[in-house]
């Protein structure tokens, strides 16, 4: 069997599905490994490391599309590639099916089968192709130290003999895998850390990792059978306003990070809250791309109201582009290795597996 990764727009997408220390472990599982010219060279997976691990490189994409079996990218490919798939090859990628829905219906129609990895059950056999995790975990590093970076005042206490530098003091909203790694980077740097979420089960997460834990007080726990958070009431909403207005008086940076699974990123900083913050301090809205946990954030643009910069970006990883391949290029073929039948040779589509039912898009 052929599995291929063709180049995506490398201005949108520098992140890549195969790594050469992957593709030398389909190999070593009987896959046959296509993919693009210069499929790596932007990130240093040269085409010679490639090749050592067995790899085929391929000039025409349209035709490496067709010859292959499974074919692995991180993105929903353009309509003029996706047009060339036929009945029984295999797709599998973020698929984003929500916002792609017509497209994708159209390959389910031919029988393509097509995964989409955001898809996955929260289940500890899941764990290790869980791409949601592997790229929050990686964001929410590299979005306290983008923020850092802008920031104008030094992280850690110092007490030198020219006077005291104090802490900064961070605020995460929303405490998932993102905020979490936020609060663990940003205590690592030395900062105070306070954090936010309607998960009652985040409070001991966040105060194992070091955070003071901010409490929306009397409120039920807004959390799904699954782990996600649901849609908070508006009298939450009213209660949360009051609690980090207060808070923000005293924060150099918020980072925000709140989603909802399927739906719009609640807007969670107002544009009222904003005037609480000093001029200087920084907010990185993580949730910028969808739709933002704070008034004013554009993605891809520093926006500066009364002097404090409001960051967010359509995708952050292309700041991390080598770690978050090697994270994602392991969670998919440990995801082709479950679906792989060996004695076989073949795809299994066993519906009785819920990693395999949840995924696949019918
Ligand atoms: P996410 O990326 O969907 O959301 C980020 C965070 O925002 C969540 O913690 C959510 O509760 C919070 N949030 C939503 N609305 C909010 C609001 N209005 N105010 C404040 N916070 C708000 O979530 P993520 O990071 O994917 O994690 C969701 C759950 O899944 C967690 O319980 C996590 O522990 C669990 N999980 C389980 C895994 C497993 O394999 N068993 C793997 C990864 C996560």
């Amino acid at each position: 069997m052929i599995i291929g990764s063709v180049s995506e727009n490398k201005e949108l997408e520098k992140r890549v599905s195969i790594t050469p220390e992957i593709a030398k472990k389909y190999i070593n599982l009987g896959f046959e490994i296509q993919l693009s010219e210069n499929y790596g060279n932007h990130i240093g997976f040269g085409e010679e490391e490639f090749k050592e691990a067995g790899v085929k490189f391929v000039s025409d994409d349209k035709k490496l599309i067709q010859d292959c079996d499974i074919i692995i990218q991180m993105n929903l490919l353009d309509e003029d590639k996706t047009s060339l798939l036929r009945s029984n090859q295999t797709y599998i990628g973020v698929l984003n099916p929500y916002e792609n829905k017509n497209k994708i219906d159209q390959l389910v129609n031919k029988n393509v089968n097509m995964f989409s990895l955001e898809l996955l059950p929260r289940i500890t056999r899941a764990q290790s192709m869980d791409i949601l995790s592997s790229q929050a975990n990686l964001a929410g590093y590299k979005a306290v130290v983008e923020s850092f970076s802008v920031f104008e005042k030094a992280i850690p206490m110092m007490m030198t003999a020219a006077g005291t530098i104090p802490a900064a003091k961070i605020l995460i909203v929303g405490a998932g895998v993102a905020g979490l790694q936020a609060i663990a980077t940003a205590k690592r740097m030395g900062a105070i850390v306070f954090a936010t979420d309607v998960r009652a089960a985040s409070k001991e997460q966040v105060e194992s990792l070091g955070g003071k834990f901010l409490v929306v007080e009397g409120e039920e726990n807004l959390e799904t059978e699954g782990g996600y958070a649901k849609e908070a009431s508006n009298e939450f909403k009213m209660k949360q306003e009051e609690l980090l207005s207060e808070t923000l008086k005293k924060i150099d940076i918020v980072i925000c990070t709140a989603l909802i699974p399927g739906k719009k990123a609640p807007l969670i900083i107002t544009e009222k809250m904003l005037q609480n913050l000093r001029p200087g301090s920084i907010i990185y809205d993580l949730a910028a791309v969808q739709g933002g946990n704070v008034a004013f954030s554009e993605v891809d643009k520093i926006v500066e109201k009364n002097g404090v910069k409001i960051m967010g970006e359509s995708n952050i990883l292309n700041k991390l582009p080598v770690s978050s391949s090697n994270l994602y290029a392991k969670n998919v073929f440990n995801f082709v290795s479950n679906l792989y039948d060996k004695d076989n040779k073949k795809i299994n589509i066993n519906l009785e597996d819920e990693i395999i039912a949840k995924t696949i898009l019918k």
